[in-house]
């Protein structure tokens, strides 16, 4: 069942597009079929002697249906002689349905720093350029690439390549790309992505990457297509993380990652909602006065700690730099900078690790108490090596929605969200409110580095980064939106409707 926000006159193109959908599939020869059965309902025949219905109907109100939802959704009656695959298939139909133009009205107010940008930066800076995106599929996303659009960018020299998290509308956002004229890829796939990107680019071409798809993958697999390139602009640690092996980098990077505007106010956000999920997907256990260990005392691991700790667990930490050790005890954490000892010692219930590297390996998991939770706030899936957690398994078994269990000869040990970022599972991450600022600096460091003069050197440029990105007044921007207001009470709603379209 897929939820989505209509105008009256919206809900034939929602039902159109999982009738294209279903098209798509190509089940059998001449099918589907569609006979309406009524104003909200049709009868599907998916050929094979397979049947369906799908409805679109009003949801009743309420804060998970706010007002003007719909809900689409198809029942298989009949699945004939459908595959197991084919009826995966079937059902992710519904679930690809495009973002409505009511629903995408809603969500541009959500990024007013971003939209800010479309209207205060000068000209159309991105025209002529194709931009390579690497991207979570999260909602914020589809404003960010209007916004690009109208700052210059043709969606069709456009490319998306997705991370592979559990995102809840991961499937809405992709359809809303590729019905933009998107050319949409997978992570496997990063150089096939670029190849095909280089060649649909008439011009210069541009990389927002977001974990260090890019870069490394040009130099190592296609250096030819570098001076393609004018620059990457890179928003996370883990990106930057994977630059240090090259000695000189042909580009200049504008770290986003290490700007202060990034790593002042979000490691906080991603801990809340990193410790939300945690506690969702742990639902049924008692984690107040239980022991949690933090592994890795950076930006967010700090945060993380701090968030655990409100929840009441014992918590402790360990890094390998002695300065965030310190950092850690002085705040009153239990500390070692021997982490098979601490394991030992604090037998945590629960181990979040934040180092973006790989922190816990099979000298590790043989320490893990029974029963122990592992949940990862890194990018991409490696902070944890689940390929020596499974040779030391004697059996692996999925945990539906919530992770992987590996049965270790002391007992078993869950991997929360298949060690993905635990904050984006089933999950936008945090709200757009808040991803808006990270957003807009992305968004700020395309356009400087589509100007000629950006004035970047090669390699990571953190100084004229964080220099563009003040000379943009984004904090004094998103400070003026969210400020205490002690004169001025009621909501200005002039501050949250910048909707598309050039508004004050
Ligand atoms: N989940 C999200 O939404 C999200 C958002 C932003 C960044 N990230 C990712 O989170 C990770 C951490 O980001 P950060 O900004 O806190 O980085 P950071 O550099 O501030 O912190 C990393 C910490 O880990 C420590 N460390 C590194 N390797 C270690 C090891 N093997 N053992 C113990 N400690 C080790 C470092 O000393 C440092 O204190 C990165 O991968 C980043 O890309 C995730």
């Amino acid at each position: 069942m897929t939820r989505v926000q209509t105008t009256p006159d919206e809900l034939d193109a929602s039902v159109g597009a999982v009738f294209a959908n279903l098209r798509e599939l190509a089940l059998d020869d001449g099918y589907p079929r569609f006979t309406a059965l009524s104003a909200g309902a049709h009868l599907v025949d998916l050929g094979g002697a397979a049947t369906a219905v799908l409805t679109i109907a009003p949801a009743a109100r309420s804060r998970e249906h706010p007002a003007d939802s719909h809900l689409v959704g198809l029942t298989i009656t009949d699945r004939g002689r459908l595959s197991d695959r084919q009826v995966d298939d079937v059902y992710a139909c519904v679930e690809a349905l495009p973002f409505t133009a009511h629903e995408i009205r809603r969500l541009a107010p959500q990024l007013p720093l971003t939209r800010g940008l479309a209207a205060d930066v000068d000209g159309r800076p991105l025209r002529g350029l194709a931009l390579f995106v690497v991207a979570h599929l999260v909602t914020d996303l589809v404003v960010q690439l209007e916004t690009l659009v109208e700052l210059g960018a043709d969606p069709r020299r456009i490319t998306v390549v997705k991370k592979e998290y559990a995102y809840r509308h991961r499937r809405r956002v992709e359809s809303h790309l590729r019905a933009r004229g998107v050319a949409v890829f997978d992570t496997a796939h990063v150089a096939d992505a670029l190849v095909d990107h280089c060649r649909r680019a008439a011009g210069g071409c541009l990389a927002l990457d977001d974990g260090g798809y890019v870069l490394p993958t040009l130099l190592r697999e296609h250096p030819e297509l570098v001076p393609r390139f004018r620059g990457v602009v890179e928003q996370t640690m883990s990106g930057i993380f994977r630059l240090e092996p090259f000695d000189d980098l042909p580009l200049p990077v504008f770290p986003v990652a290490q700007s202060e505007v990034k790593r002042t106010i979000e490691p906080r956000w991603v801990a809340d909602r990193a410790v939300r999920t945690i506690v969702d997907l742990l639902a049924e256990e008692k984690l107040e006065g239980q022991p949690a260990l933090v592994v890795g005392y950076g930006r967010i691991g700090e945060q993380i700690a701090d968030v655990l700790r409100d929840r009441r667990m014992r918590v402790a930490v360990h890094d390998d730099d002695a300065l965030r050790l310190l950092a850690a005890h002085e705040r009153g954490y239990a500390t070692s900078g021997d982490l098979p000892s601490l394991l030992r010692a604090h037998r945590p219930r629960l181990v979040v690790g934040g180092t973006g590297r790989t922190s816990l390996g099979s000298v590790h998991f043989g320490l893990l108490p029974p029963g122990c939770q592992l949940a990862s706030v890194s990018s991409r899936d490696t902070e944890f090596d689940l390929t020596a957690l499974r040779e030391l398994a004697l059996r692996v078994e999925p945990v539906a929605d919530i992770g992987t269990r590996y049965h270790l000869p002391r007992g078993p040990v869950t991997v929360l969200a298949d060690g993905y970022p635990v904050n984006f599972h089933r999950s936008d991450s945090m709200s757009n409110r808040c991803s808006d600022l990270t957003v807009a600096a992305v968004t700020c460091g395309a356009c400087v580095l589509a100007r000629p003069d950006h004035g970047l050197a090669d390699g990571v440029d953190l100084d004229r980064a964080n220099a563009a990105l003040a000379a943009a007044g984004l904090v004094e921007r998103y400070y003026e939106l969210y400020r205490a207001r002690v004169d001025d009470p009621l909501p200005d709603q002039a501050r949250w409707d910048t909707g598309f379209g050039r508004t004050a």
